[in-house]
């Protein structure tokens, strides 16, 4: 079923559990996700990134995603992932996102608080609830020129009670599009910023996190935990294997199997990890 971001959070702060959201390309990896979730009976989130935007019209995958996120067993969130604009971000709205986030980490304060405030404003006008970040969360590959700064404790603060975000995305250690589980966790941070902010945070870059640091991270604030390079990986290595193997065949549908099979299995073992195949047990204690 389709639902919210605020729907899939709400228990996450039992410390019990995390939900992850999986980056998606099109029909057969979210699909693969979406599989993975109803055989572990878990909440899911299909996440859309710029390198999809790029290449395919938010409206097209909006309809898609929703489709198949209302078929599903198990709750979907259709979220718009580091939208950088107010035109994105509301195209996601007109498309039937279930949630959006706006990512102004690259500006300075006042203006990611400003610019958040405005997409808080309309996404709530649509009952859509919207993530933001403070601090940067930046990218293995330093010639994108992308800033990547641990998040300030006071600013955490003071941004999420002026945007009035409905979920935080703070830089805790990771970087995007890490190929090895090697990610430096600082938990004394993660502490002072949960002391002082009471929403639900997200973790970006999370490939990049070890299995014992993610089952550690459950036991945070941490709600969302975003992965793509994992997944991503799965399906490029697996079809290069396919490709080799099979240097005859051409069919996509034949090409994709075991490359999409591999990207269920990785988005299992991530559930596993964070413990989201057990959210109903712990609803249930709430
Ligand atoms: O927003 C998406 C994520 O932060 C994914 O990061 O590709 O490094 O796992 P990752
Ligand atoms: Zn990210």
């Amino acid at each position: 079923m389709l639902v919210t971001l605020n729907e899939v959070l709400k228990h996450t702060m039992t410390k019990e559990y995390a939900v992850p959201a999986f980056n998606v390309f099109g029909y057969e990896d979210s699909k693969a996700v979406i599989a993975a979730a109803e055989e572990l009976n878990a909440p899911v989130i299909l996440a859309t990134n710029k390198v999809a935007i790029a290449e395919m019209p938010i409206a097209v995958l909006g309809k898609m995603f929703t489709q198949l996120a209302e078929q599903a067993t198990v709750p979907v969130v259709v979220h718009l992932d580091h939208g950088n604009d107010y035109e994105t971000v509301a195209q996601a709205l007109k498309s039937g996102y279930s949630s959006v986030m706006y990512d102004g980490s690259q500006l300075p304060f006042e203006d990611n608080v400003r610019t958040t405030q405005e997409i808080v404003k309309m996404a709530h006008a649509f009952d859509i609830p919207v993530e933001a970040e403070i601090g940067s969360v930046g990218y293995t590959d330093p010639s994108m020129g992308m800033k990547s700064t641990l998040t300030d404790v006071q600013e955490a603060k003071e941004f999420a009670e002026r945007t009035g975000v409905d979920a935080l995305a703070v830089a805790v250690g990771t970087l995007h599009r890490m190929e090895e589980q090697t990610a430096d966790i600082q938990y004394d941070l993660i502490e002072k910023i949960q002391a002082l902010v009471n929403v639900p945070l997200v973790m970006h870059g999370s490939t990049g996190i070890p299995d014992e640091d993610l089952q550690k991270i459950v036991k945070t604030n941490f709600g969302k935990v975003n992965i793509g390079t994992a997944i991503r990986m799965a399906f490029g290595k697996t079809l290069r294997e396919e490709v080799t193997a099979n240097p005859d065949a051409f069919d996509r549908m034949d090409l994709f199997k075991q490359p999409i099979q591999a990207v269920k299995e990785e988005a299992m073992k991530k559930i596993k990890l964070l413990n989201a195949h057990r959210y109903e047990e712990f609803i249930s204690k709430t």
